[in-house]
């Protein structure tokens, strides 16, 4: 449970009462209420008014508002407020200042735009946590910390340039291990003196935005090192407030599939995991469920917060479609039905100025509860409350893993060579979509994570081999598992050196092939699966593209082969016998259909179980406690669809309405089925 004082699922968000004055505080409580909201996210961006000068610091305001939420029975999810700092902190020190991509330093303006490593930065922003925490720790509304706001973004100022080569000692500590890591005798980059490394960007290495680079080593290192640096300013913060307090939570919220931090460090240092959802108008729904899967991985199943959706529209996007009727309800039901227990919202109400007032809120501008978007939310408030206590803290079990690791994408992503069009999250996400859509509960998991735990563990272009995971992988291949990997992996180590001697490297044994060369043609030019013979649901002839591995078998059976191009009749799909188990080799990029079929044969093979059965947009999830299972049949569909029970009887427990066997949802509906006898 998050904070055992609000033993339910948390619902409200962002609260921003000092845009406004007085008279509209009275008005939003009434309104919070009205809406069944019992959690407000405050004071996020506040710092410039807490801290107006040097030394004074004012928390007169935030008392009010803490304690006017308190007594009206709402909790506060309390944050620090550092994720932009106060204009005249700009000024009088220019470190705190960020220096871009370009080399520019920046002036005041927007949000998360302190430099990391920033003596400014490292003194004030804890210290204000720290104060924080002094005052409120006790104050009975405080639920939750929310440290700083979705840490973002990268620094290449002289600052981040010293403190990348301490960090660049620690890692390696002597300057000919750099060397070596960097494969810097590659256009004489060979560095005599910690001092002549500098930041990689346009002004070094880099070109693009970053996402071109000479050498990979030196970009991954400073991925890394950036990605430390905010988490460092993370921690910092978060120690300050674990002086005073030990049993409220501190979180901060991230973004999802965000690129640039790699969350499952953060996830270790987390109380709670917490999350922004925002999918944009083409983000699958599975995409949606898979980033909820990986939000939950982060630290390894336990629940998490949805911290920020929107009640209604974004305002960033495009074009920013309304939230049709229904929708707001289910993906909040999504996402608990993934591991959340918190529904939370940016923003509770609307602002009139600057660039988030055309952002849905609860409360519109027009200031009163007759809307759709306030009834919906009031709606769903009610719900929350009558549904209690009942799922929080329950567990979502999987046989199925997918492995995900930022480094590896980040690897990928800068490899130059051998194809611009290689996407890591949509190969991922290709795999998870096939047992989403077989309602296969998966677990989105980091190369560390425990396997011995499921049956089948894929690792779509698993390009960079960390030590320690290549015989994690035999071992659980060996004691029976099911490994499933593709082209481009085993290829480099942690630093992104090749592994010589052919790939896939480190796994070769494991796989049982050797991929000779690596095609790579223009995305819309396919080559052909063809099956050797049936293999389960697999047969015929699927389509492959984007990159072809010319693959020989060292002892895997050939499953398929490709049917054209001067590699036809050579394996595309192979499967090795490994102790026990069986391994996998994908040896291009398959087409969805295949992949379908693919883990259809698995289910099959491995008798794996469907939650229920569905109509194709139902999703079905399971979250289990205390010997009961919840199980979440969500709708993503407008129009009614079916779905099938086994023998035994269900009650919907947002309802009271009982299934068994043939049933039907109606569009955008949300049942929680739980097994009666
Ligand atoms: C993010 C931020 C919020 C707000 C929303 C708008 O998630 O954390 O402060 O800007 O986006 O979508
Ligand atoms: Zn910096």
């Amino acid at each position: 449970m998050i904070n055992e004082r609000l033993p339910k699922i948390w619902y409200g968000g962002d609260y921003n009462p000092e845009q406004w004055d007085q008279e509209i505080w009275i008005e939003d409580n009434r309104m919070f209420k009205l809406a069944g909201i019992d959690v407000a996210t405050v004071n996020v961006f506040a710092w410039a008014i807490i801290q107006p000068s040097e030394n004074e610091y004012d928390f007169s305001s935030l008392d009010q508002t803490i304690d006017r939420l308190y007594q009206d029975g709402i909790y506060v999810c309390l944050a620090t407020s550092t994720a932009a700092h106060p204009a005249w902190m700009a000024k009088r020190y220019p470190d705190i200042r960020r220096v871009d991509f370009e080399g520019r330093k920046r002036k005041f303006g927007g949000r998360h735009n302190s430099c990391p490593n920033s003596p400014t930065l490292l003194k004030y922003a804890p210290r204000l946590a720290g104060k924080l925490a002094e005052r409120y720790h006790n104050h009975p509304a405080v639920v939750a910390w929310h440290v700083s706001n979705e840490y973002w973004g990268y620094c290449y100022c002289d600052n981040c340039e010293k403190a990348f080569r301490v960090w660049l000692k620690n890692r390696y500590g002597t300057i000919e291990a750099v060397n070596k890591a960097w494969n810097t005798a590659f256009w004489g980059h060979t560095f005599y003196d910690w001092d002549e490394i500098v930041t990689p960007n346009i002004l070094s290495e880099e070109w693009e935005g970053g996402r071109n680079t000479n050498f990979q080593g030196i970009s991954l290192d400073y991925r890394r090192f950036q990605s430390d640096s905010l988490l460092e300013n993370f921690k910092l913060e978060r120690d300050r407030i674990k002086k005073y307090t030990k049993d409220v939570p501190v979180t901060t919220n991230l973004m999802g599939l965000y690129d640039e931090l790699d969350y499952f460090k953060w996830g270790k240092e987390m109380d709670v995991v917490s999350w922004d959802n925002y999918p944009s108008i083409d983000t699958p729904v599975s995409m949606t469920a898979m980033t909820h899967d990986l939000m939950r991985g982060l630290k390894s199943g336990l629940p998490f917060m949805l911290m920020e959706q929107t009640p209604s529209q974004q305002n960033w996007q495009a074009y920013n479609a309304l939230k049709r009727p229904g929708v707001m309800r289910l993906w909040s039901y999504q996402a608990v039905a993934h591991g959340a227990d918190t529904v939370m919202f940016f923003q509770l109400r609307r602002s009139i100025g600057a660039t988030e007032k055309y952002h849905g809120a609860v409360i519109e501008h027009v200031g009163h509860e007759h809307t759709r978007v306030f009834k919906e939310c009031a709606a769903l408030g009610k719900e929350l409350n009558l549904l209690g206590d009942k799922v929080i803290g329950s567990r979502i079990k999987a046989k199925v893993a997918i492995m995900f690791d930022w480094e590896n994408r980040w690897a990928i992503g800068l490899s130059s060579g051998p194809s611009v069009a290689l996407d890591y999250v949509k190969e991922v996400h290709k795999f998870y979509d096939a047992f989403y859509k077989l309602n296969i509960p998966v677990d989105m998991i980091s190369v560390e994570e425990e396997l011995n735990h499921y049956d089948i563990v894929i690792a779509p272009v698993l390009y960079m081999v960390k030590e320690g995971v290549a015989d994690r992988l035999k071992t659980f291949t060996k004691n029976g598992g099911t490994f499933i990997t593709t082209f481009f992996s085993g290829i480099v180590n942690e630093s992104d050196l090749v592994t010589l001697g052919g790939y896939p490297g480190e796994l070769r044994e494991l796989v049982g092939i050797w991929a000779e060369e690596i095609d790579a043609l223009e995305p819309s030019i396919k080559n052909e699966m063809v099956m050797v013979d049936r293999y389960g649901a697999l047969s015929g002839t699927y389509t492959c593209s984007t990159l072809f591995d010319l693959i020989h078998s060292e002892g895997a059976d050939v499953l398929a082969t490709y049917g054209s191009d001067f590699y036809a009749g050579m394996p595309v799909l192979t499967k090795n016998r490994y102790g026990a188990g069986a391994a996998y080799y994908i040896a291009s990029s398959p087409d969805q259909v295949f992949v379908d079929a693919f883990a259809q044969t698995l289910k099959d093979e491995q008798k794996l179980a469907s939650i229920l059965e569905s109509d194709q947009g139902v999703e079905v999830v399971a979250r289990e406690k205390n010997g009961k299972r919840f199980i979440f049949v969500l709708n993503h569909n407008d129009k009614e669809a079916n779905f099938k029970t086994d023998n035994k009887k269900y009650l919907n427990i947002l309802t009271n309405n009982t299934y068994q066997g043939d049933s039907t949802i109606p569009g955008r509906e949300v049942f929680i089925l739980e097994e009666i006898n």
